[in-house]
């Protein structure tokens, strides 16, 4: 059986449909803090920071795999520090205990967030010395050292990408820093203008949702032997700035974007531009299938459809 922690995210709501297309409905148990509403499937409430009810969630489901995606992202964990530690690494201590005492494969994502101001910003490399400066991207940091030190001293096959900001229709996220790039196309969609939360030459890695699970499943495929990393992959596909993606916008929908930088803006200035992700593609054979305008004609597509 499979547990997806987190599971009415973004990123679990979408997972969630992959891991029931490929292993079966009746596989696949979600979860998650909040209610879930007219979920299709198997679902049970659970908080990740209360180790003895997540302990005893996977002893009377005998889980074998865990797709931990529960945390605090970046926008509110500024907000919020403690909870953002108490979910991003007490937390992760508790799946990761479970996980030692039930011999469970583990995926555990981290964030472009681990990036500080001190590494290259450009083609940002896999391995350089991490120095965030946000809570989020500390907790992060933490978070990887945590799964390799399970993977190193208690042999669990933990595996993790360090996503960069992710863009889908199915969800509208919220408390990310790279939020802006999705809520764009809800607000042309809806009402042909949005207010941008960071400045129009504003560039950050992105990559579209369909990518992000695609990899996500890849990687958990992957034979460990040819594995160099766990819990850290470096992970790319498309850089713009907001304005770059506002006009993609323009060219199929009467849009105008304006631009008021928020508290947002000091976390965005922090992070990569973009991102090297040579040992992905090298290990795990990684590769990208949507650029900008591709993203860009999917999301309208669906959105619209949604919209009508
Ligand atoms: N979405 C992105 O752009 C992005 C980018 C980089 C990394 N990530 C990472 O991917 C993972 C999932 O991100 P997401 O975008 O789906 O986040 P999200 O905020 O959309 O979803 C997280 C889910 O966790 C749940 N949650 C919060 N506290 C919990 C607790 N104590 N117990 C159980 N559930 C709890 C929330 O209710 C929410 O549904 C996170 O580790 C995040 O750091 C996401």
């Amino acid at each position: 059986m499979i547990l997806v922690t987190g599971a009415l995210g973004q990123i679990g709501t979408e997972l969630v449909l992959a891991l029931q297309e490929k292993y079966g409905k009746d596989k696949i148990i979600a979860s998650d803090l909040k209610e879930p509403g007219n979920y299709n499937g198997e679902f049970v409430k659970c908080d990740v920071t209360d180790l003895n009810s997540y302990d005893k969630i996977n002893d009377e489901n005998g889980i074998k795999i865990v797709y931990h995606l529960a945390a605090i992202l970046s926008a509110t964990g500024e907000k919020n520090p403690e909870l953002c530690r108490k979910v991003n690494v007490n937390g992760l201590e508790n799946v990761l205990k479970v996980a030692k005492k039930c011999n469970q494969r583990l995926f555990c994502p981290s964030s472009i967030a681990v990036f500080g101001p001190d590494v290259p910003r450009e083609n940002t490399p896999q391995n350089v010395e991490l120095n965030p400066e946000t809570v989020y991207g500390i907790t992060k940091v933490k978070g990887e050292e945590l799964c390799d030190l399970y993977f190193n001293e208690h042999n669990i096959d933990v595996r993790g990408i360090r996503y960069p900001g992710l863009i889908s229709w199915k969800h509208r996220p919220t408390g990310g820093t790279t939020d802006y790039a999705v809520e764009m196309y809800f607000d042309a969609i809806e009402n042909g203008k949005y207010e941008c939360f960071v400045s129009e030459d504003t560039r950050l890695p992105m990559m579209f949702m369909d990518d992000a699970i695609r990899a996500t499943l890849e990687l958990m495929d992957a034979p460990l032997d040819s594995l160099n990393y766990h819990s850290n992959y470096n992970l790319s596909s498309m850089s713009f700035s907001a304005k770059e993606l506002a006009d993609e916008i323009s060219s199929h929908i009467d849009f105008e974007c304006t631009y008021q930088p928020d508290y947002r803006q000091d976390i965005a200035n922090t992070w990569p531009i973009s991102i090297n992700d040579e040992d992905a593609r090298n290990d795990w054979k990684w590769e990208p299938k949507f650029d900008i305008s591709k993203m860009t004609e999917e999301m309208i597509t669906n959105l619209r459809r949604l919209n009508e």
